[in-house]
């Protein structure tokens, strides 16, 4: 296994190269470099499940890519274990990854496609506690890879007594069927990848790559084509999976749940920088600027530009609160200025007429069973540019389009931006 240094990565693509007609004349117009990552500075642990969010085209995809040996650097060195690998082809560089796209091999049955990558290592990379006990060749008899690849493929389709099986055969073997024991599809060994639907497809993808036991798993949005339910269980597969074999791990995706419930850490990125790096829970109780804040949580945070008054009065139109005494050193600097106060909707509650709390109009209901959002607009905020703000309550508390409402902010939840610089102010000792 081994750990994953990303130092000072820089991405450019040409852009824009190519010719431009006017005037029935051809002109050669010049390419550009555009930058798509800058400055990527990320040590991914050995054994750690690193997770990459952000939005689409943030350069999610290019960074694996990059990891992978497939695009080649701007800038910047990229280490697997000890090896500086920045010139390696993809192949000598132990990583297996994951497309957004999946490719099998279609002449394959499931079972061939998930034993490829160990028959073409030489079965060097099964299971790690029999990892370095025997060469190929040891395990084989001495008969060269080719050779014994060559009677596995042309006795595969004889009865189970006839057909050929070495050592090293054995070991992919268990290895292949433990793969799809896990990932529930050893009912499926024996199709070829067209008569697999999307989902199964993308499980044998999944399998495929793991079934190697490279030194780094590399897999980008590798559960984008699974119905909830199914993606919900091979999300903890490939969880469970990744904890026996500690293979280090990056993995992209979009899904917030994916993300807090997958990753030792997160790593948020935006226009091709890392927003924020941190454990799930941190990067959700504390995020670090106004990006994250908004990015990380579903529905996203509530944001609301108030006015401060030293030592610890944030005022926006009627409403008045003061902050908690935690706030007051950190915010000496701010006396008179304005901040941006963040609230997640499940910090609000519904609450008394008080200037402390915000008084809003209900525009819209989703009552979902365990639990309901409201969408609300701030009574007093301009009619051309009105302040939204969504509210999760209880689910019994019959709520009507159009009641107005007054809604309490749980203080010690709150959350200020600097709104310049869209930075998190960060509270004193208690938080
Ligand atoms: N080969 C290429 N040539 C030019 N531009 C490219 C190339 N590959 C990617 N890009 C650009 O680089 C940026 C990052 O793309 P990338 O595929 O890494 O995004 P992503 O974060 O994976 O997005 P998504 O979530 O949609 O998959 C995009 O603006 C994209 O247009
Ligand atoms: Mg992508």
């Amino acid at each position: 296994m081994a750990k994953v240094v990303l130092e000072n990565i820089y991405k450019s693509f040409q852009k824009g190269a190519g010719t431009r007609q006017e005037s029935g004349h051809a002109y050669q117009t010049n390419a550009h470099p555009t930058a798509v990552l800058r400055n990527i500075n990320l040590t991914v642990g050995d054994g750690e499940f690193m997770v990459l969010v952000g939005p689409s085209g943030c350069g999610k995809s290019t960074l694996l890519r990059l990891l992978a040996g497939l695009e080649e650097l701007t800038g910047g060195n990229i280490y697997v274990g000890d090896r500086l690998v920045n010139e390696l082809p993809p192949k000598e560089r132990d990583i297996a990854m994951v497309f957004q796209n999946y490719a099998l091999y279609p002449h394959m049955s499931v079972y061939d496609n998930l034993a490829f990558g160990l028959r073409r290592t030489g079965g060097k990379n099964q299971e790690p506690q029999v990892r370095n006990q025997k060469t190929a060749a040891q395990a084989s008899g001495n008969l060269p890879l080719w050779a014994e690849n060559l009677l596995i493929e042309t006795t595969r389709q004889l009865p189970k007594g006839l057909r050929y099986q070495s050592e090293r055969e054995k070991g992919i073997d268990q290895r292949v069927r433990a793969i799809a024991q896990i990932l529930q599809i050893e009912g499926l060994l024996n199709r070829l990848p067209k008569q697999l639907s999307g989902g199964q497809k993308q499980r044998v993808a999944l399998g495929r790559a793991m079934a190697r036991n490279p030194q780094v798993f590399l897999m980008d949005e590798p559960l984008s084509n699974l119905d909830a339910k199914l993606r919900a269980e091979t999300r903890s597969q490939i969880v469970k999976l990744q904890r026996q074999l500690g293979t280090t791990t990056v993995y992209v995706t979009h899904d917030q749940t994916e993300a807090m419930t997958m990753g030792d850490r997160i790593a948020v990125m935006n226009a091709g920088q890392i927003q924020q790096l941190a454990t799930p829970l941190e990067i959700y109780n504390h995020p670090a600027n106004l990006f994250v804040a908004e990015f990380i949580g579903s529905p996203p945070m509530n944001f609301l530009p108030v006015q401060f008054k030293a030592p610890l009065l944030i005022t926006y139109d009627q409403f008045r609160l003061t902050l908690p005494a935690v706030w007051e050193s950190v915010l000496q600097s701010y006396d008179g200025r304005k901040l941006t106060l963040g609230i997640r909707p499940e910090h609000l509650s519904v609450g008394v007429p008080a200037p402390k709390n915000l008084h809003v109009k209900v525009e819209l209901v989703e009552a979902l069973g365990s639990e309901t959002y409201l969408s609300v607009r701030l009574v007093g905020s301009p009619m051309t540019r009105p302040v939204m703000l969504q509210a999760r309550i209880e689910p019994d508390r019959p709520v009507s389009i159009g009641e107005e409402m007054w809604l309490a902010i749980a203080q010690d939840k709150i959350h200020l931006f600097d709104p310049d610089s869209g930075l998190a102010i960060a509270a004193g000792s208690s938080f």
